[in-house]
């Protein structure tokens, strides 16, 4: 990336992410080893540049609508220093796919709070920028692991948000196969239930509880079932064709749980470093998609163990 001769600088690299994690809905979430690259520089004046490259470059709004400008400058009122920089030349680099529940826009947002903190001297701790960048997204579960890296556990207390993040003892591997179409997170929220039974809450609690057990522990045998949901995938399944073929295709083909990732489209499912079968998964949930005439690429990705990172300063 460019060289700035401006000391108000700091590039930072942000994982993206995938919530839910099957039955953790709004609660758990995993950090990837797909990046997304932010340099930024703040200034004194009122110069403003926004300038993408990679994924979705032609999306991301050029102006001060733009959410890494809106997390810089939520940072900047926090620590009163809203007057002094008005400006900002802002630099990214994406490899998440953008709308396909990978976590892009808490990649944004976890780098403008992370460079622009950098760049102040560090006045907030990962908690503090945990709690405005879950202010500005709206929950926890992406914005969590893109800060903190690892799998998350997050609760919101009346508007307080904790976080419990650790390394999973089991080696996995994501396989995520992303659609060649984009779902918005609004769009996805709308078509779930105001209420849901005891028994489908019951079937959650059980499950997203075994998993986070199965995966502190490092006992494999807990997980399969382990990713299954009842609260939020039966309602969004109409939005993403075939879901349900792909998570049998990926069972069949080894995998230890499939699921949405995030609110989609991207579906995601887990294996271990060891069964090496992630490219047979990977190839069963292409061909699954394919045949509902669904067009799509696979990752395959580790779990990132860092979180938002400070490459240069
Ligand atoms: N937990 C959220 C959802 C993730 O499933 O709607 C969206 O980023």
């Amino acid at each position: 990336m460019k060289n700035f001769t401006d000391n108000n600088r700091a590039v930072v690299r942000v994982p993206g992410t995938s919530a839910n994690c099957g039955p953790g809905f709004d609660c758990l979430g995993v950090a990837t080893t797909i990046y997304n690259y932010l340099d930024l520089t703040l200034l004194r004046s009122n110069k403003f540049v926004v300038d993408s490259s990679g994924e979705g470059a032609d999306k991301i709004p050029r102006g001060k609508r733009n959410l890494t400008w809106q997390a810089v400058h939520r940072l900047l009122q926090e620590v009163g220093r809203e007057d002094e920089f008005k400006g900002a030349i802002i630099r990214t680099k994406n490899n998440v796919p953008l709308s396909r529940g990978l976590g892009s826009s808490s990649t944004a947002i976890v780098a403008g709070l992370t460079a622009a903190n950098e760049i102040l001297g560090s006045p907030l701790d990962k908690n503090g920028l945990l709690k405005l960048a879950t202010e500005i997204e709206g929950h926890p579960d992406n914005v969590a692991p893109a800060i903190f890296g690892g799998f998350t556990v997050s609760i919101m207390n009346q508007g307080e948000v904790q976080t419990f993040s650790f390394m999973p003892r089991i080696k996995l591997k994501l396989i995520v196969t992303v659609p060649d179409f984009e779902l918005s997170t609004r769009l996805a929220r709308k078509v779930l239930p105001k209420n849901v039974s005891m028994k489908d809450a019951i079937f959650n609690i059980s499950r997203a509880s075994m998993l986070v057990a199965a995966l502190v522990k490092g006992n494999e045998k807990l997980l399969p079932f382990a990713f299954d949901d009842a609260l939020h995938q039966p309602y969004r399944k109409k939005l993403v064709p075939g879901m349900t073929e792909v998570f049998d295709a990926a069972k069949s083909a080894g995998a230890l749980g499939a699921a949405i990732s995030g609110a989609g489209s991207c579906l995601i499912a887990f294996t271990t470093a060891q069964s090496h079968l992630e490219e047979k998964i990977a190839s069963a949930m292409v061909a699954a998609f394919k045949a509902h005439d669904v067009k799509s690429k696979a990752l395959i990705l580790n779990v990132d163990g860092r979180g938002a990172q400070i490459l240069k300063r």
